[in-house]
């Protein structure tokens, strides 16, 4: 072991701790990232660090390997380096030595143990022979929650392409279970589970885009690991462009997740004094993973952008119209929206320019003529004076041939080799990263905004990008391409402020934190059936808090599966989310109008817990039944949804826990059932004394830990629990 002096960081909050090496004069190693191990003294630490320093095995290099944030071929990592490129063949493998160490903007010096709470760290570094610099920040959040990036400088003459930076966190071998999430237009975040064996188990998002097949957060965990037991670490990358998650095992037992940017070949080429910053790596520490996303969720909530208004239920225009833009229909939906409590009425694809269909017009950011002969001002003073707020649907990086931009700008569309990339739903893509473009896009949306009074964009996203190249030179774009759509966001967010923004891509492609930091609401899919969107949101609150996570009640027969679905289950499954409507309330019958009022008033009464408290969600081994439900911060308040996800084989699945509530208090627990239909309900408890009423008293720790009878109810339907401290 180096006997530099000592430098140590002990961070802990909210029962996790990440201890930090410093003192090797070589980049930070984690040498404990979990459980709270308590404040350290120099001592301590001593034998903390000291514990974890495997013995140098037969034909291992002679020194213990040190593991960075940013491992190091070069002091005998034989997994992937943090850092890859090159100059043309040489300063491949850089050796960093480490500069100044600052903790909160406060410089450190050698020869202690520092103990705090929350805090950021930056650290410099530098490589002379390969001439470049390094600077590597780690931020420690209040609700232990763990962030790193880096940025690389070109010090010298010439060219740097950096291929790889790829940020590590070392987790246990007892993680030996690892789970991600795959996934397909209309089928996002389907989690899939694997033992972690030796290699780089690598999830690569090419798609120019998050991607419906984001892995978007990858953990691993103590065996079995699930929502309430065992531990777990993951890792999020948060970065709307391509990119990685992986988790890689090495011969000695180390066991890192890592993330960063996936770069496309010679995208990075930095010359002298030019830098690349990579996105923010998160690291997310849990007891099971409804404490990992629960940690998650308070940091979300935590920043000074999250929305703080009660989330205005929205009705989304899509399935109700498609492209069917007829004002006089449009004015009779939003007045049978406003009329059901509708608070938010966006209008979807299908306003601007040619656009009566996907093959045309996209591009041209003009209301148009055909559609839209006045303007979209009646709508939109209609929807105002309701007392609804107005959206709008743009999609600002696509483009149709058929368009008159792509008409009078061709050299804007992304394309390499000199031919143009193939299509997806009959589109391009836009080079944002050229400036005009980017100016064009930023100035024709600007003015749709002035124009009118827009409280929220749906920015939708819909294909991926293909021999996404810069014209003339067919250089790669996806990089600057990623960094220009955060900017076109941020500026418009800059020029309107309190404009709402949605993250959409064709559904769900566009999950996660970087897109999440400037928007203020993610679709989870375009599937709205409820049974396959109750697995879509479970998953998706293990990264999103249910406030942000686009959920919508829509017509009963699913346009994307053909199942058809009871009014209450696809309420119910929607008002776990933020709700929104997407169905033709024109075709409504008043008695339906009335009951889909009823769910939207009792979504409104519960938004208060449902949109702040904690997310929880049972393991169970019957896979014909779920139950997930928001307790709220102060344990006062639980909504419980009880689902039926198929016919079990068993006719009762004996008692189901609660879990989540104040174990010291005690709780009424009710079923609600709004709009007064109960025909579901096929054999009630003994506790309920008709079909649709009861309730029972029992104690938070009782619930959680033995459970009550449920009611037998029809496959692909819920019961809905409210729990009230007594
Ligand atoms: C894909 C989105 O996910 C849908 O909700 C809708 O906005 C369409 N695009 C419009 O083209």
């Amino acid at each position: 072991m180096s006997e530099m002096p000592e430098l140590g960081l002990v961070m802990r909050a909210a029962g996790v701790a990440l201890v930090v090496d410093l003192g090797a004069n070589a980049l930070p190693e984690i040498v404990h990232w979990g459980a709270d191990c308590g404040p350290l003294d120099q001592r301590a630490y001593r034998a903390l660090r000291l514990a974890g320093v495997a013995p140098v095995g037969a034909s291992e290099v002679d020194e213990p390997v040190r593991i960075s944030i940013l491992p190091e071929h070069t002091l005998g990592w034989m997994g992937r380096p943090g850092v890859g490129g090159s100059r043309g063949g040489t300063a491949w493998s850089p050796r960093w030595r480490t500069g100044r160490i600052l903790l909160d903007g406060r410089e450190l010096d050698a020869g202690q143990v520092v103990n705090c709470g929350a805090g950021r760290l930056e650290v410099e570094a530098e490589d002379e022979q390969a001439a470049l610099r390094l600077l590597l920040t780690l931020e420690f959040s209040p609700e232990g929650i763990l962030r790193t990036r880096a940025s690389v400088v070109n010090l010298a003459a010439g060219t740097y392409q950096l291929d790889d930076l790829l940020l590590c966190l070392p987790t246990p071998a007892i993680a030996s279970e690892s789970l991600d999430f795959a996934g397909r237009w209309a089928g996002e975040r389907a989690p899939q589970r694997r033992p972690v064996t030796i290699g780089a188990h690598r999830r690569e998002g090419r798609h120019g885009r998050t991607g419906l097949d984001a892995a978007t957060i990858l953990s691993v965990g103590t065996p079995g690991f699930g929502f309430a037991d065992g531990e777990v670490w993951g890792i999020h990358t948060a970065w709307s462009g391509n990119h990685v998650h992986q988790v890689e095992r090495g011969l000695s037992g180390v066991q890192l997740l890592g993330g960063g940017e996936l770069l496309l070949p010679g995208e990075v080429r930095l010359g002298q004094g030019e830098s690349y910053e990579s996105p923010w790596v998160y690291g997310i520490y849990g007891r099971g993973l409804d404490d990992a996303a629960r940690r998650m969720h308070r940091h979300l909530r935590a920043r000074a952008t999250h929305p703080r208004t009660p989330r205005p239920v929205t009705l989304n225009s899509w399935e109700a119209v498609y492209f069917d833009h007829d004002e006089q229909g449009l004015l009779d939906l939003a007045s049978r929206a406003a009329g059901a409590g509708v608070e938010r009425f966006v209008l979807d694809d299908g306003w601007f320019g040619g656009r009566r269909g996907d093959r045309a017009g996209l591009g041209d950011w003009t209301v148009s003529q055909d559609a839209w002969a006045g303007g979209l001002h009646r709508l939109v003073d209609h929807v105002n004076s309701l007392g609804m707020e107005f959206g709008l649907w743009f999609e600002p990086e696509m483009v149709n041939m058929d368009s008159g931009l792509a008409r009078e700008h061709p050299e804007w569309i992304m394309a390499t080799g000199g031919r143009l990339p193939v299509e997806s739903r009959h589109q391009q893509v836009l080079n944002l990263g050229i400036e005009e473009c980017w100016e064009h896009i930023l100035n024709a949306m600007d003015a749709i905004l002035n124009e009118y009074n827009i409280a929220y964009i749906k920015w939708d996203h819909n294909r991926d990008l293909v021999d996404a190249g810069a014209q003339p030179s067919g250089a790669p774009g996806v990089h600057s391409q990623t960094l220009a759509y955060y900017r076109l966001v941020d500026e418009l967010k800059r020029r309107h402020p309190g404009l709402e923004i949605e993250s959409c891509s064709s559904g769900g492609g566009r999950v996660d934190l970087g897109a999440l930091a400037r928007t203020d609401r993610i679709w989870v899919s375009d599937n709205n059936d409820p049974l396959d969107r109750q697995m879509m949101n479970r998953w998706t609150t293990q990264l999103v808090p249910p406030e942000l996570m686009g959920s919508h009640l829509a017509s009963a027969t699913s346009h994307v599966t053909g199942r058809t679905h009871s009014l209450s289950f696809r309420a119910q499954t929607a008002m776990f989310g933020h709700l929104g409507v997407e169905l033709d309330l024109r075709l409504a019958s008043g008695e339906e109008l009335e009951k889909i009022g009823s769910w939207i008033a009792l979504h409104k009464r519960l938004r208060c817990v449902l949109h702040h408290g904690d997310v929880v969600r049972l393991d169970h081994p019957d896979g014909s039944l779920a139950l997930h439900g928001v307790v709220s911060a102060d344990g006062a308040q639980a909504v419980y949804s009880y689902v039926s996800l198929a016919r079990g084989v068993v006719s009762n699945p004996g008692r189901v826990r609660l879990p989540g509530l104040d174990p010291a208090a005690s709780y009424r627990i009710e079923p609600l059932f709004p709009d007064g239909g109960s025909g579901y309900v096929q054999g009630i408890p003994a506790w309920w004394d008709s079909r649709s009423t009861g309730s029972i008293e029992l104690g938070g720790a009782f619930l959680a830990g033995v459970g009550i009878a449920m009611p037998v109810i029809h496959p692909e339907q819920a019961v809905l629990l409210l729990a009230t401290r007594i």
